[in-house]
């Protein structure tokens, strides 16, 4: 059978214009940028690949939703319908509205963390992490090795080592473990899927063990889009159907709904125990607001409320899904080496391999990023070692891949820009001179790829 174009579900009612700008403007505000794609101002953007966070499209009906926002203080209509859409998706109990994802980590990972705690995960994104270690406790990463191979292809890259996370409980005293958090889709690993039967055999550990378990379920739409396609049970399942099972299973369910949920700003903190949903109470009015707000306007919370329904819709997650596959099927096919099999949200480039003359130390993402915009007007973001690799004791310890990733914002671009793309990534393929790597000259103590500063090494022949 022929296949058919990819076409988006949806036409455009409403326009941004964006800028196009020529190679020696990019050339000369990346460099008065350091370099640093974080430092730019997006109008001077052409294709904003830096993330699909919060970045995406509201539909008609969530505008409309928009208008009809109660913004009263306390027992706000909108408030209600976003929780009863919550209750009925996740079957939690106890839900509070927060104003992003990591609001809700730090209310629960301070609630349960500490000196002496740990937490299990497959993979902490950088926030989770962050508020888990700010409270003094452990997080540690249990990935089988079997998927840290960037070109094999695993249905299900995303799953957590549970033989791993067995003998870690025991090791470190299942009394020190302050919860297991599965990520779905795993965004730190590739925005791999996570598979039912993986959340399920963690849940029989953690009832086993008597432990919590959390799913950070910002993709859970997608994730659910991939064991649709691969989990055999649940090739009739409905994508909701799939996400509303998945979220059963869990004791606590914390989302950023800048991804999933459709909208540009919002999160959820759910959980099922009614001592925990007090004390989480406590610390939500004491920082993010009341119950019935958390930070949001009562706008924000209608217009969540549909996207979440919105998400799950069958021709919306297809192309979701398909689209960012397109990408990253057209790159490999190309010739340009991407973490296989492409995951939900992001395709992700080993730069490593694609500039093999760059050193670690010297940053070939950074190389592929500054390229990208130079060339194409494109951002994008090294996930290899400016955000990762690290001096100890004054030896360079690299990212273990040198990636690049381009998050594709949702219902945002047509395949036009992305074959716009794909047109730079052949420019970049086919370059003579192949360019240099970077050497840091400012970076802060701590989440340095967000205000880092670069200079080129050899830049005679180079922006
Ligand atoms: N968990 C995951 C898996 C995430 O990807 C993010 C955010 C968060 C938690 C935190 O949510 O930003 O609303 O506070 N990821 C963004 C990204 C920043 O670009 O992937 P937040």
């Amino acid at each position: 059978m022929n296949q058919r174009t990819l076409v988006e579900p949806f036409r455009i009612k409403m326009v941004e214009p964006v800028r196009v700008t020529t190679e020696s403007y990019r050339a000369e505000i990346l460099r008065n940028s350091g370099y640093n794609p974080f430092l730019l101002n997006s109008d001077d953007v052409f294709i904003d690949l830096l993330t699909d966070s919060g970045t995406g499209a509201m539909s008609q009906a969530q505008w409309a939703g928009m208008i009809m926002g109660d913004e009263s203080y306390a027992g706000a209509r909108s408030w209600l319908d976003l929780e009863k859409e919550v209750k009925d998706l996740s079957g939690m109990e106890y839900v509070l509205p927060t104003h992003q994802g990591r609001a809700s980590e730090r209310i629960l990972f301070g609630i349960l963390g500490g000196k002496g705690k740990y937490f299990l995960s497959n993979t902490h994104f950088d926030t989770t992490r962050a508020n888990i270690e700010n409270t003094g406790a452990i997080a540690i990463d249990l990935m089988p090795q079997a998927s840290m191979e960037p070109d094999t292809y695993l249905p299900f890259k995303g799953d957590i080592d549970l033989i791993a996370l067995a003998s870690t409980i025991h090791s470190l005293g299942k009394e020190n473990i302050a919860g297991i958090i599965i990520t779905v889709t795993n965004n730190s690993f590739g925005g791999q899927p996570v598979s039912m039967g993986c959340v399920e055999a963690v849940r029989n550990i953690c009832d086993r063990e008597n432990l919590l378990l959390i799913l950070d379920g910002c993709r859970i739409a997608e994730n659910s889009y991939f064991i649709r396609q691969r989990e055999s049970a649940y090739e009739k399942w409905s994508y909701r159907e799939i996400a509303q099972k998945m979220l059963r299973l869990a004791d606590a369910f914390i989302m950023s709904a800048k991804k999933d949920g459709l909208v540009n700003i919002g999160g959820l903190l759910c959980v099922k125990d009614y001592t925990l949903s007090l004390k989480c109470t406590n610390q939500l009015i004491l920082t993010e607001g009341f119950t019935t707000y958390g930070g949001l306007a009562g706008r924000d919370m209608q217009a969540m409320a549909i996207g979440l329904r919105e998400v799950f819709e069958h021709d919306y997650l297809e192309y979701r899904i398909k689209s960012t596959a397109y990408l990253g099927e057209r790159l490999k096919n190309m010739g340009i080496p991407v973490l296989w099999p492409i995951g939900g949200h992001a395709v992700y480039i080993d730069a490593g391999q694609l500039f093999p003359h760059i050193l670690p130390e010297e940053f070939p993402g950074q190389a592929l990023v500054c390229e990208l915009f130079v060339k194409g007007g494109i951002r994008s973001v090294d996930v290899g070692s400016v955000m990762f690799g690290k001096f100890d004791n004054g030896t360079f310890v690299p990212a273990r891949q040198e990636l690049v990733w381009l998050a594709i914002p949702r219902r945002v671009y047509t395949q036009s820009h992305i074959d716009y793309v794909l047109d730079i990534f052949k420019e970049i393929k086919e370059m003579d001179v192949l360019p240099s790597g970077f050497k840091i000259i400012y970076e802060p103590p701590f989440l340095r790829h967000f205000t880092v500063r670069f200079e080129r090494i050899n830049s005679q022949s180079f922006n």
